[in-house]
């Protein structure tokens, strides 16, 4: 884990030549924040499961590792992962895995409920902000769960664990998930309330009920799981495409004036994004599973405020957040759900943007922002996303540092950029960039 301000050991770096609008076609991939939950929920299941348009992350590699050292065997090929969990036999995650990723801690529920106790580190992950999961631990001790937290390690144990009524005080995904998981082989009937609605919760509830759990949605953020032993697959389970993925490159399109098709994602899963980019003036058409970006040669300033799903996504603020520094006039980003989440921010100011960050918003003066490139270090994931938009809308050659962030979360991203025309290619961070004179 890299702090802002501490030094990353990857010398990798992206180098982009930045002015040019992207035009093309891209294909989006299976989701992230989906396949890592989807693979912890595998160890429910009492024969060999098969996961279909699984990415290939760093991400997902970490949380099959996590897997193979409890005694599961994972088999990639290619984007299809078969995951056999009879031959689990340990129930303590690894430190040295789990401290790497915060999505680790997704094993918690499905030991539990499986093999009666799960001893899990308190993960680590992105640098954005305390993450705390006192949320998971509640709703566990609710089913009847004893948990115990000794030297940074949580010791969760119940011989049976019972339904019962969960409220969660915030609408956590993760906490969500790990319930889920934990209450589908709990005794009797579960209640989540004011539970996380995300694409990836219900991607999760969709493969539960394809092992033979019985889940219902009973209303808004109210889910009902009815405990079941004996789970088996009978057939593959493709998992949705990736909404943050396709809003990346969506906001790309935006961010450069050009025109690009999004293909095979789920535009009904973007809603918010795609009502925000017509509201400043962008031309969107969404078909199934596409969406197309028309060329836009002005774009309106707005108000964004981060939200839980169906609001506009955390994981798309930064990006957004590039982007409206091309617009005209003021606009205003507020950031809800994780508070320290503008470490990009001073690197876009390095570039040339006009921004005032203000506790957990951000002004954007479009007036005041000329993107020139330059180099510029990432922080977390989305961050590294953000400062490749910003490097693509900037006049010459830009450098970001932090590579190790990128590959946790976008598959091909060199490859597809590519295909949309940019010149970005990997490099080392020390490269010294032409034209150029920022230090
Ligand atoms: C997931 C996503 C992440 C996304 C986030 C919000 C995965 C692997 N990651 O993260 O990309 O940005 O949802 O959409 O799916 N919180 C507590 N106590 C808890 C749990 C959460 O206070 O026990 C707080 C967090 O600090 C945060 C907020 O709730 O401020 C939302 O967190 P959560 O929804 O749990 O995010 P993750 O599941 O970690």
């Amino acid at each position: 884990m890299n702090k802002p301000n501490g030094a990353n050991s990857d010398s990798r770096a992206l180098l982009v030549v930045g002015g040019k609008p992207l035009t093309g076609e891209v294909r989006i991939s299976g989701a992230k924040n989906s396949a890592l939950p989807l693979i912890c929920a595998s160890m429910l299941a009492d024969s060999p499961v098969i996961l279909t348009n699984v990415p290939l992350l760093q991400d997902v590699h970490l949380i099959c590792e996590v897997l193979t050292a409890l005694g599961a065997r994972c088999d990639f090929n290619n984007h299809e992962l078969t995951i056999d969990p009879t031959s689990i036999s340990r129930q303590d995650a690894p430190y040295e895995l789990v401290r790497k990723m915060r999505a680790s801690f997704l094993v918690t529920g499905p030991l539990l409920a499986k093999f009666g106790r799960a001893e899990v580190p308190l993960p680590g992950g992105c640098n954005i902000g305390p993450r705390p999961v006192d949320e998971h631990l509640r709703a566990f001790a609710e089913l009847g769960a004893e948990i115990e937290f000794k030297k940074g390690v949580v010791y969760a144990r119940g011989d049976t664990l019972k339904g019962a009524e969960v409220y969660f005080n915030i609408s956590s995904v993760g906490a969500t998930e790990n319930l889920l998981m934990a209450s589908a082989m709990a005794e009797g009937v579960t209640t989540l309330e004011h539970c996380a609605e995300e694409p990836e919760v219900a991607d999760l509830v969709d493969f539960l009920v394809s092992l033979g759990v019985d889940i219902r949605w009973e209303g808004p953020r109210r889910i009902v799981v009815h405990g079941k032993r004996d789970l088996r697959q009978s057939e593959p389970y493709n998992i949705i495409p990736d909404r943050i993925e396709a809003g990346t490159y969506a906001l790309a399109a935006v961010g450069t004036g050009g025109g690009v098709q999004v293909k095979n994602c789920r535009p009904q899963h973007m809603t918010a994004l795609i009502e925000k980019l017509r509201e400043m003036g962008v031309e969107v058409e969404t078909g199934d599973d596409r969406l197309t970006i028309a060329p836009t040669e002005k774009v309106e300033a707005t108000k964004v405020r981060t939200q839980p799903y169906p609001g506009f996504p955390t994981d798309l603020q930064p990006q957004m957040t590039t982007v409206l520094t091309r617009a005209g006039g003021l606009s205003v980003v507020t950031e809800t759900i994780f508070e320290q989440r503008f470490s990009y921010v001073p690197e876009l100011v390095r570039m040339g943007a006009g921004l005032l960050q203000q506790e957990n918003a951000v002004v954007v003066d479009g007036n005041k922002s000329r993107l020139t490139g330059a180099p510029v270090e990432a922080y977390d994931l989305r961050g590294f996303a953000a400062l490749t938009i910003a490097a693509l809308m900037a006049q010459g050659e830009s450098l970001i540092a932090g590579y190790n962030h990128l590959v946790r979360g976008y598959e091909d991203f060199i490859e597809k950029l590519t295909g949309l025309g940019a010149e970005v290619k990997l490099t080392d961070r020390s490269y010294k960039l032409k034209n150029n004179n920022h230090k």
